[in-house]
């Protein structure tokens, strides 16, 4: 089954995502943590892309494109694949079409006060990746996982969580009705708690 994941910064696409991808075994491409690796390792991409990702503003529709058609030709994808962050633009959407067959969209639907307190909180890994709040830290500085030091994201700094947001509603929300002449959208609420929206995401990729 080929998944798209689209919500606002901090609506939990990728805690969500890294679940429902180990329950249905297939993978998890994030365009945000490919382009944050490509940025790391100073890639030609990464090079493009920094100066976007650090503003909270999205990196042309181009590189994108050319990541996931890329990506998308991998054979882990044969079996299926949630996209966790693209499309996030209309003609990203569109260029899709041409590249892959969507079968399910899910929308995690947050409000923005919720957005902004989840995103301040958030704490990643930058030794595996893991995404943690620091409401459930209880103080704690490294990784659960793999016993690495904590870090914020530079993009989640307020001015640029704003930023984001405001660039979400502008260029990202639109594709919500994109999705829904379709006939493919499912909306989920995504304000209760990790483990009754996974429910609610498996049921409707069941339905
Ligand atoms: P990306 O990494 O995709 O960021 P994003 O979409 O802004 O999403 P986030 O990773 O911030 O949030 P999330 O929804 O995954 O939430 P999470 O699960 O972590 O992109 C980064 C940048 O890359 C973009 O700004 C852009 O520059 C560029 N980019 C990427 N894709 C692009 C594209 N297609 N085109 C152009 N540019 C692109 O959860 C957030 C926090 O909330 C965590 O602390 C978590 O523990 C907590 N949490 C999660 N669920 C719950 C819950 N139910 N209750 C309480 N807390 C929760």
């Amino acid at each position: 089954m080929n998944i798209i994941f689209v919500g606002p910064p901090g609506a939990g696409k990728g805690t969500q995502a890294v679940e429902i991808c180990k329950a249905k075994g297939i993978p998890q491409i994030s365009t945000g943590d490919i382009l944050r690796k490509a940025i790391k390792e100073g890639t030609e991409t990464g090079l493009k892309a920094k100066a976007f990702v650090e503003a909270g503003q999205l990196v042309p529709d181009d590189v994108l494109i050319g990541i996931i058609k890329d990506r998308l030709a991998q054979s882990d994808c044969a079996d299926g694949y949630i996209l966790d962050g693209f499309p996030r633009t209309v003609p990203q959407a569109e260029a899709l079409e041409g590249i892959a067959k969507i079968d399910v969209v899910i929308e995690l639907d947050v409000p923005d006060d919720v957005l902004v307190d989840r995103l301040s909180g958030r704490r990643v890994c930058p030794g595996c990746g893991a995404t943690y709040h620091v409401s459930m830290l209880g103080g704690e500085t490294k990784c659960a996982a793999c016993g690495a030091e904590l870090i914020v994201r530079k993009d989640d700094m307020p001015e640029t969580v704003l930023n984001r947001l405001k660039v979400y509603h502008a260029q990202t929300a639109p594709l919500v009705s994109f999705y829904e002449k379709k006939g493919t959208l499912r909306k989920i609420d995504g304000t209760s708690g990790v483990s009754e929206i996974f429910k609610a995401i498996m049921n409707a990729l069941e339905a």
